[in-house]
């Protein structure tokens, strides 16, 4: 059982490649985090240097309160799954398992029992005589699973081990990670790229860009509450709408006013937060499920004019375009029921939620704070 605390910790590669800057992180026993962020981020020169398979440019790497920026990995006792893993083809599942121990001198009874219960775990046990080479993606990525397993690591990091699998065995495999951490309760640390696997396997979701953490949070909360327009943009599919439009003072309102049809109020519960702001040229986030075809409460109507739809049996999506100044009219992207009535190259009135809107600096990117919406989870 271990904490990982990372304190200001850099890597700078020998050729001058700034991979990682100034990460400093604390992650709880048993805690399961994801790291997301576009590739060449850093994601994976922060697993190798908590592993220790990386040397530390500066800062420190804690596992368990002790010191690891001079500990061999093998001492570490933490374990690594990579995307691609690596099995020894002329091993059976059963040896490839239990190669760690055996080099460790674990007895053969200690090896065969540790094996049989992971494999147990994995529903790899009619598996274990065969071969690598006659399993498929999936079953060889759960024995790479189960090789780390059977070590019984303090900690395991997990980086994209589900990207080389099909959507469906990503899915079923999705599930048996979050079983698994459940089940042995190990901090992990889960590198994806995948939107799915952020937003549900994790109690944390940490983003990364250029080598920096931009944010950690509980997923919902980062979901919720994005610090800048790189995490809004980035967490979600389809991203949140970034609309360039002036907030301006009317009386007692604050509108928001994006040129020829598209105006909206300020929610009276953020009127006071955004007041200092009156006048500025502003970034309105509005996320595409926060749109409506028909208002519901607080709900404000605009107009779009559809440019594209993509039914996807559950959901439509609708993009468009909306007010402007007439030659740069604004993109929007709307997330309509499944039956929603829309088609190319109508206008429809659509009904947005500016209650979890955000505004952001359009210098700075940063978001302007706003007291959350969201209750407690
Ligand atoms: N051995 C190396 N030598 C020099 N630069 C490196 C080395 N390994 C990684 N880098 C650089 O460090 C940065 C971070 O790389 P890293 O592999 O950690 O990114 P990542 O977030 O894991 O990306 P991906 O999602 O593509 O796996 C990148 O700019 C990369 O080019
Ligand atoms: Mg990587």
């Amino acid at each position: 059982m271990a904490s990982i605390d990372l304190r200001s910790v850099s890597k700078i590669y020998p050729n001058g490649a700034h991979g990682v800057r100034d990460v400093s992180l604390e992650i709880e026993n048993g805690e399961f985090v994801i790291f997301l962020g576009p590739s060449g981020c850093g994601k994976s020169t922060t697993l190798r240097m908590i592993a220790g398979l990386e040397s530390i440019s500066s800062g420190d790497v804690m596992i368990g309160e002790r010191n690891m920026n001079r500990v061999a990995p093998r001492d570490r006792n933490v374990a690594v799954v990579f995307q691609s893993y690596a099995l020894y083809p002329h091993m059976s599942v059963r040896a490839n398992m239990g190669f760690g121990l055996k080099m460790r001198g674990a007895s053969t009874q200690e090896i065969a029992a540790k094996t049989e219960t992971a494999a147990g775990m994995l529903g790899l046990t009619h598996l274990l005589d065969r071969k690598p080479s006659a399993l498929s993606g999936g079953q060889r990525q759960r024995v790479a699973l189960g090789r780390a397993i059977v070590r019984e690591p303090d900690v395991f990091l997990l980086d994209e081990p589900l990207s080389n699998l099909d959507a469906q065995l990503r899915a079923e495999m999705r599930l048996e990670l979050v079983k698994l951490h459940r089940r042995l309760g190990r901090t992990t640390i889960h590198v994806t790229h995948d939107q799915v696997e952020a937003m549900t396997m994790g109690d944390r979701i940490c983003i990364m860009r250029d080598g920096q953490l931009i944010q950690a949070g509980r997923p919902l909360d980062v979901y919720a509450d994005p610090v800048n327009m790189f995490v809004a943009r980035f967490l979600a599919s389809p991203a949140m709408n970034l609309l360039p439009i002036t907030l301006h003072d009317n009386n007692d309102n604050l509108t928001l006013d994006g040129g020829d049809g598209l105006r909206f109020t300020v929610p009276d519960r953020h009127r006071a937060a955004y007041a200092s702001k009156a006048g500025a040229n502003v970034i309105l986030g509005l996320r595409p499920e926060d749109i409506y075809e028909q208002p519901r409460g607080g709900t404000q109507p605009f107009q779009l004019r559809v440019a594209a739809v993509e039914a996807l049996g559950a959901e439509i999506i609708v993009v468009g375009t909306v007010g402007g100044d007439g030659e740069k009219p604004l993109e929007v992207t709307a997330r309509l029921g499944r039956h929603a009535q829309v088609s190319v190259g109508e206008a429809v009135t659509l009904h947005a939620d500016l209650l979890p809107a955000h505004l952001f600096d359009p210098l700075t990117e940063a978001v302007i704070p706003r007291p959350s919406v969201r209750g407690p989870a």
